[in-house]
């Protein structure tokens, strides 16, 4: 079975073709990070008309790069939620039209699915049950897997997401949009024991995460050092002080929850998935901490931690494959909780 797989959440126009036989057929993907640039955040008027004119030329890259045509598809895959609600519509339109011009099934997909199924699309996959870190720009949830659409929230952010803390210090140290990989290669000048950030929420009990405090720590510390600094090059390395210590605050706290959703789960697989798993240092950390607990660790290739088609195909697949298929009439949920969703039958 071939599926088109279409992702326009937020700021990435991502379409893929995926065969249940084959593989990945083909994957293409255009980001609008020169669009919002400027403005340091997405803008979500530009980005869902930004998607309407990138999808279509996409569409026909992924078609002749799997050198297949329209009729080859059997099903056809969009976000559906959570995201910005006029940029998924622009997905969820051309992927229900589609569906209906070919005379296919379409399904709407959970974005967070996706990201959570992405490391299946690798070798070797994680087997269910595992649990899932989830940590993208809007959402950082630990989910216990049990199967597609068996999905326990175990834990997640109470305020600000861990990519989201990431792209707020970067702005606050005077870096791009999107933050995550500017503040993680400025880090690489850090200093090592020059600060020691506070791990939010460690000491208590449970496994909701909280950013925000990191945060106000983050921007305190900063003006507090910046009055002290003689001159540019004593700016830059505060900087670049600052950023380490941010980012290895937020990768201890992750790893610190992991272990502990891994030991009150008793699961021995943990899969890391969203933008953040992008993360070197998260990765480093996560992988020495899984050694510990004679556990292991799964992620997408670094093309797939962030947004992209590929996911959103897969995901749709798990559904299709089972005969699923949604009405003529479609809609965007730009709130949707993970743990709603059920499993394919
Ligand atoms: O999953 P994603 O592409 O979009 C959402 O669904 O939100 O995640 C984007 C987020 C952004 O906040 C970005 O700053 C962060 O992932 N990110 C990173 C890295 N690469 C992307 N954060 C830390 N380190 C990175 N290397
Ligand atoms: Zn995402």
């Amino acid at each position: 079975m071939i599926v088109l797989g279409i992702e326009t959440s937020c700021d990435e126009t991502g379409l893929a073709l995926y065969d249940s036989e084959r593989g990945l057929l083909a994957d293409a993907l255009h980001s609008q990070v020169a669009l919002h640039a400027d403005y340091g955040g997405v803008v979500p008027e530009l980005a869902s008309r930004d998607h309407v004119q990138k999808a279509l030329p996409l569409l026909r890259q992924v078609l002749d790069e799997a050198g297949i045509g329209a009729a080859d598809i059997d099903g056809v895959a969009w976000t559906a939620g959570p995201g910005l609600v006029g940029a998924l519509l622009v997905g969820a339109a051309l992927g229900r039209s589609l569906a209906f011009a070919w005379g296919v099934p379409g399904v709407g997909v959970h974005h967070m699915e996706g990201h959570l199924l992405a490391p299946m699309l690798e070798d070797p996959a994680p087997e269910f049950p595992f649990v899932a870190l989830l940590v993208s720009g809007g959402h950082t949830q630990l989910v216990e897997v049990a199967g597609v659409g068996r999905y326990r929230l175990l834990g997640e952010s109470l305020d600000d997401a861990a990519g989201e803390a990431f792209d707020k210090t970067a702005k606050l140290l005077g870096l791009g949009y999107p933050g995550g990989p500017a503040v993680a290669k400025l880090a690489e000048q850090g200093r090592p024991g020059r600060f020691d950030f506070p791990r939010p929420m460690v000491n208590r009990p449970g496994l909701d995460f909280s950013f925000s405090g990191l945060k106000t720590y983050t921007m305190n510390t900063l003006r507090e050092e910046e009055a002290r600094c003689a001159g540019d090059a004593e700016r830059g390395q505060l900087a670049a002080d600052i950023a380490l210590a941010f980012e290895t605050a937020v990768v201890e706290t992750l790893a610190i929850k992991c272990r502990r959703a891994l030991d009150e789960t008793g699961l021995r697989r943990l899969v890391v998935a969203g933008g953040v798993s992008a993360n070197r240092r998260l990765r480093g950390r996560l992988e020495a901490e899984v050694a510990r607990l004679g556990a292991a660790v799964y992620y997408p290739r670094p093309a797939f931690c962030t947004d992209n088609g590929a996911m959103i195909a897969y995901a749709g697949w798990q559904r299709l494959r089972v005969g699923a298929s949604e009405p003529l009439a479609f809609n965007a949920r730009p709130r949707w909780g993970l743990e709603e969703l059920s499993p394919p039958c």
